[in-house]
């Protein structure tokens, strides 16, 4: 099958071309980040973002088609993430494809974008199911168990903000830039994650949740009372908040692969997705843990954890080789958990 995906619940415009044989793999993936438009807000405007993706969808689907050398006609199916995210933006991704679909006379796939995430593994390494899914993006912290499509079993999320959000908002507090994670990573390398010490909320606790506003709170306090003054200074404590939000996520981990082994003895992959899962030390960490635990540890290419339309059409194509399918009602929803399922899926 060969599926064309679009990405628009955020700030990154994306289309990409995907294939499934002989292999998985990418014929084209553009992505058009919106970070000018934005930058003077100091965060996402709605209302821009999705006027940026209006002005710029339709150069990019077809760009990515060009790059991919294929024409409408060849497609199997045209998917866009109708959720979760920003209203406006998901409108005018998931009304392109809509369009297209029905000019082309191709079946349309309503993609959840989390579920984009947790299938990215699927696409890069074609990891089996069930796996164990650490999925932490600007939006979202969970673990979750990956037994199929459209099975999914939420262990833990985070109380309130998630871990890239932590990444953002703390970046901020630093007058480091958005996003927040790559800034306070480029920053922590020349760091000693020792020199401030930082909490760890909930570790240490029984179960799969996280919470990370304690953390910003205290990095507020350190500010106030130790304001970064050098170089060396800002290095020091973005190394501590990296360090400090790892830990976290790690101990988190840790609770949910014991759960996983006694569960699903047959599993043997730990998977990271989502924008953090971008983060090196994360990455390294993660890697300790699984071997420790006698689990394969996979993490797609950055390029691949980050948003981006290769895993759009990737979600699209592995519901549509089922035969789930949407119609041109399908809704697009600000709020869509991973284990709820798409009310207007049809099994054909
Ligand atoms: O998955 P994603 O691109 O968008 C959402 O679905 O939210 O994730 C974006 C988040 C941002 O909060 C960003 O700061 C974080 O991922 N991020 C990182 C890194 N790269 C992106 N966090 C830590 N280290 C990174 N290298
Ligand atoms: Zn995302």
């Amino acid at each position: 099958m060969i599926v064309l995906g679009i990405e628009t619940s955020c700030d990154e415009t994306a289309a990409a071309v995907v294939c499934d044989t002989p292999q998985p793999h990418i014929r084209a993936n553009l992505i058009r980040a919106q970070l000018p438009e934005h930058q003077a807000y100091g965060g996402v405007v709605p209302e821009i973002a999705a006027r940026a993706h209006l002005d710029h969808i339709e150069e990019l689907i077809r760009r990515a088609l060009d790059q991919a050398g294929v024409g409408v006609d060849q497609l199997d199916g045209i998917a866009a993430a109708a959720g979760p995210g920003l209203i406006g933006g998901l409108i005018v991704g998931t009304m392109a494809a809509k369009g297209m679909a029905w000019a082309a006379q191709k079946p349309f796939a309503a993609v959840n974008h989390l579920e984009a995430h947790a299938l990215t593994a699927r696409l890069s390494d074609s990891v089996a199911f069930p796996y164990l899914l650490l999925l932490v993006s600007g939006g979202h912290s969970q673990l979750v168990v990956c037994a199929g499509i459209g099975k999914y079993r939420v262990l833990g999320a985070s109380r309130d903000d998630a871990a890239g959000e932590a990444f953002d908002k703390i970046a901020k507090l630093l007058g480091l830039g958005y996003p927040g994670g790559p800034a306070i990573a480029e920053a922590a390398h020349s760091g000693d994650p020792k020199r401030f010490s930082l909490p760890r909320p909930l570790k240490g606790r029984a179960g799969c949740d996280f919470s990370f506003s304690g953390l910003k709170t205290a990095v507020r306090q350190t500010i106030a009372e130790c304001p970064p003054r050098t170089d060396q200074d800002l290095a020091d404590l973005a190394a501590a908040i990296e360090l400090a939000i790892c830990d976290s996520l790690v101990d988190r981990t840790t609770n949910a692969v014991a759960w996983f082994h006694r569960h699903y003895p047959q599993g043997s992959t730990l998977v990271a997705a989502g924008g953090v899962a971008a983060n090196q030390r994360l990455r390294a960490e993660l890697s300790a843990l699984a071997s420790a635990a006698d689990l394969d540890f996979i993490a797609p290419p950055p390029e691949l954890c980050t948003d981006n339309g290769a895993m759009v059409a990737w979600a699209g194509l592995e519901r549509l080789r089922l035969g789930l399918t949407d119609t041109f009602d399908a809704p697009v929803r600000p709020r869509w958990p991973l284990d709820g399922s798409s009310p207007t899926a049809t099994a054909a």
